[in-house]
Formats: structure tokens, sequence, C-alpha cells
């Protein structure tokens, strides 16, 4: 491990304090689990070089053992301690995106642990743009292995208190930084092919990453044979426990007026749609969330808004589905899966 180089002017955020960060990096370098924000959503750390303590990780989000962990990394400096062979694609990618919420799949290095790739030959990488997750990235002074943390298969927390809320004791710190700014999952791209691929859009769009590598990502086909196993991209991902139908405005109308008096639903509208005046009010119980135009704000409310109203546990959840164009790709590919379409 290299000494730490802390950025004396970066401050932490959201009251965590130096003495947390020294205690959280203890605590990893003891094998325990810290949660961490990140820009995206919230993390469920662990030293990604300890065995034990990343089966501890599969072990508090009861996600099957064969499903990769990304490793969160303090800089591009250290893709060479991870990776087998940094491509050129690579390294472009990093100083145009890194700290940020991009993930690359990259060959590994032969010393990086089964248990984190899933026994593939492949690892995802990551630099985080919190400066709570880069603090405790430096002092700590290597990688964090680091899923959502979650339990396997339900919403990705983007608070602390929703870490709390879901994993509890099972986490031995939490580091409160405060509600992440992104909102959604980091985009991942496969950098293994000639070809860079797009395995889950997020807060960097296709067209930004085009714009650096000068060539276009190859579309993300799940059913390839060989394609990696990616956890993210199965349909019943990101979901609440109550369940959840897409819709367009004009059918969201149409059944927001049929419904019987004994209904219980909850709205997921995209801004203030005028739909919401129709109501007939048949006695049935409706639960309105206004959700933002802007496909940043809306990703970043997305999550703490689907937990919010899980917890009235309603009988539905209808959702006003934004357009599909290219702004809206990442937070479409959660609400679908939210919806189980995949
Ligand atoms: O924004 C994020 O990416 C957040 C924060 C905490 O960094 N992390 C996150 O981790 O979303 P997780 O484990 O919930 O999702 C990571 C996805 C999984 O679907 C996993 O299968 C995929 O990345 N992944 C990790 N390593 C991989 C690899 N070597 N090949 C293919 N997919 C990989
Ligand atoms: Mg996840």
């Amino acid at each position: 491990m290299t000494e730490p180089s802390t950025p004396e002017t970066q401050q932490p955020t959201g009251g965590v304090t130096h003495a947390d960060i020294e205690r959280a990096a203890a605590v990893l370098r003891t094998g325990g689990l810290v949660a961490l924000p990140t820009e995206t959503v919230y993390g469920l750390g662990a030293d990604a070089r300890n065995m034990d303590a990343v089966q501890r990780i599969f072990a508090a989000k009861g996600r099957p053992a064969n499903h990769p962990l990304i490793v969160h990394i303090a800089s591009a400096e250290a893709l060479t301690a991870w990776c087998a062979e940094v491509p050129a694609a690579a390294w472009l990618l990093a100083a145009a995106f890194w700290p940020g919420p991009m993930t690359m799949i990259l060959r590994r290095d032969a010393r990086v642990l089964d248990v984190v790739t899933g026994g593939q030959d492949t690892v995802g990488l990551r630099v985080p743009a919190h400066p709570v997750a880069l603090q405790l990235l430096h002092v700590f002074g290597d990688g964090i292995a680091a899923p959502s943390a979650n339990r396997f298969g339900h919403v990705s927390p983007t608070t602390a208190a929703h870490v709390r809320a879901e994993l509890g004791s099972d986490v031995d710190m939490i580091l409160d930084g405060g509600a992440c700014t992104i909102g959604i999952e980091s985009t991942i791209v496969d950098l293994t092919a000639a070809r860079p691929r797009i395995l889950r859009p997020g807060g960097v769009s296709r067209a930004q990453i085009e714009a650096v590598l000068g060539l276009e990502p190859a579309a993300n086909t799940s059913d390839r044979v060989d394609a990696p196993r990616v956890s993210g991209t199965l349909a019943s991902h990101y979901a609440p426990h109550t369940p959840v139908r897409w819709l367009d405005s004009a059918q969201l109308n149409e059944v927001i007026v049929s419904l019987a008096s004994h209904d219980r639903v909850g709205v997921l509208t995209l801004g203030d749609a005028v739909m919401k005046a129709s109501v007939t009010g048949d006695g049935a119980v409706v639960h309105w969330r206004a959700l933002p135009t802007d496909p940043g704000a809306y990703a970043q409310q997305l999550y703490a808004q689907l937990r919010d109203i899980d917890a009235l546990k309603l009988d539905l959840i209808l959702l006003e589905v934004p357009p599909d164009t290219p702004p809206w790709e990442a937070v479409r590919d959660r609400l679908r899966r939210a919806a189980g379409l995949g």
C-alpha cells in the first residue's frame, strides 16, 4: 500500500470529520464493512484485497457469489495495480470522467481476488467523485470493493438513513455524506473488446463517451453468450416491493379514472401533469408524487421517492414514464427494471 496523500483542500461533507475517515479506514483494515457515500449511490465497502471481508459483503446483501463487485480506487494511476493491460481508451475515459459516475470493465491483474470478479478475467473499476469516498480511498490507500448498499435486487440507497434502515447492524460503520447528487448508479463501460460496450447506462452518457473515444459504443445485448455477468441487468433489479406499472401519460389518465373505491395507489408523475386534475376520486386513495422534468434532477430524487412511496404499502405504483430520448436513457433503464420489464 502506498502512503496516503490526502488532498488537504478537499473537506469531507455532510458532517464527516477526518477522525471519522481514519476510523473507517481502520474498520476496513480489520476486515470490516463501511457504508460510504458516493455521488451516485451509497456503497457497501470492504478491503478489496481481503477475501473474508469481501465475502461479508455478499452475506450482508444476500447477493449471489458469482455477481462481480466494482473496485473503487483513489485515482486513475491505480489502474495499473488492478489491470493486466490498460488500453488507451481507458486512459482517455479516465481523464475525461474520473472522478465521476463511470465504471470501466478491464482485464484484471492476476492478484485480483476471484471473490471480487466472480471468477471472471475482468474487473470493474471506478474513481468516485464524492469527497468522503475520495478521502477514505486516500487514507485507506488501496481499493475498496463496494456494491450498492442495499439488499440484493432492491432499490439502491441514496442517503445514509436508507442504508441504516436496510442493512442496520450488518454494517460496521456508516459514513453520512448527505444525499447523493447523481442518485442512480454509474455508467458501466466494457473496454475488453475492440469496440466499447455500455453494459449499464448512468451518469455519463453514450454521447459523452463517443465524443471522447471518437467511436460509437456498441449497444448492450445481454443475451450475448460471452457477455460478462452484470447483476444490475436482471429485469427484477432496482425494484420496490410494491408492484410498479409503466404507463405513458394517456394510459396513466385512463387507469386513474377507472380506479375502484378500494384501490390504494401511488403515482409518480413527470412534472405536474395536467391529468392529475381528472382524478374521479371514487373513494380510491391516490398518493401523488411529482418528479422533476429535468433528467438529472429526476434521477437524483428517484430512489428516495420509490422508497418513500414503497413504505406506504400501497397496492400499486403507477409510473408516468419520461420520453424515449437520450437524456432519459439511464432513468428509463432503472424505471423499466423497477417495473420488472428489464
Ligand atoms: O454507481 C455505482 O456503480 C455504485 C457505487 C457504489 O459505486 N455501485 C454499484 O455497484 O452500483 P453494484 O454492485 O450494485 O453494481 C455494479 C454492477 C453489477 O451489476 C456487477 O455485475 C457489474 O457492475 N460488474 C462488476 N464487475 C464486473 C465485471 N468484471 N464484468 C461485468 N460486470 C461487472
Ligand atoms: Mg446494486
